[in-house]
């Protein structure tokens, strides 16, 4: 069970990066050995934005050229994608909503569907609603099922950790993840 956290912070430690890492830790620490997890900050990453050219109907892969292609194959092979971003104006960072609408060039052979998402949005003050919803909107289109969301509140860089109800939530999330795998499975094959 391959689990890919995605942070779309342009901040590498950030407050949503402290997020996923939080879920992708606790499946680390607590899950069975058939749990595999992998982090990526797309901060530093160049991801330009989808030019409309529809050539990916037909190739059923985006023929831009940049780091799109990494994120796409680990996107492709992963069980669950937890993909977080900041909120920016209301909505996901600019970085964010590149990486989504080159997943068009997915869409069209449904590479995505059937695989397992967590949404993670983090605001200062408001507009964090509208940021899951568009990550939503994202893992809904591409047929993904819903593990929840986690919605945090900070500004600086690490705040968020002061914000209990959203740390006890990427728990609760981290949860729901193992028991993907079956209960009677995992407790002969715990890591710790
Ligand atoms: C360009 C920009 C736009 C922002 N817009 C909002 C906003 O609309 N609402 C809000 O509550 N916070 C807004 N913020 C604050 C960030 O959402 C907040 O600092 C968040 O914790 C950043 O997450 P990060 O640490 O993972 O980058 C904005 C910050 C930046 C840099």
């Amino acid at each position: 069970m391959k689990v890919l956290g995605i942070c779309g912070s342009m901040r590498k430690t950030g407050n949503t990066s402290v997020l996923v890492k939080k879920i992708l830790d606790y499946v680390k620490d607590e899950g069975c050995s058939e749990f595999e997890t992998d982090y990526l900050s797309l901060s530093g990453l160049k991801i330009s934005p989808c030019t409309g050219c529809e050539k990916c109907r037909e190739k059923k892969w985006c023929i831009l050229k940049d780091d799109w292609d990494t994120i796409a194959e680990k996107m492709t092979g992963c069980d669950v994608l937890v993909i977080g971003s900041p909120t920016y104006f209301y909505d996901v960072s600019g970085q964010v909503k590149n990486l989504i609408d080159r997943t068009y060039s997915l869409y069209h052979d449904r590479k995505l569907a059937g695989k397992n998402a967590v949404v993670v949005s983090v605001c200062a003050d408001r507009g964090g609603e509208r940021t899951l919803e568009t990550l939503e909107g994202f893992a809904n289109t591409h047929g993904f099922s819903s593990l929840g969301f986690v919605a945090g509140r900070g500004f600086g860089e690490g705040d968020v950790i002061n914000d209990e109800r959203s740390t006890e939530k990427c728990i609760e999330i981290g949860e729901k993840i193992l028991k993907l795998v079956s209960n009677t499975h995992r407790s002969g094959q715990k890591k710790r």
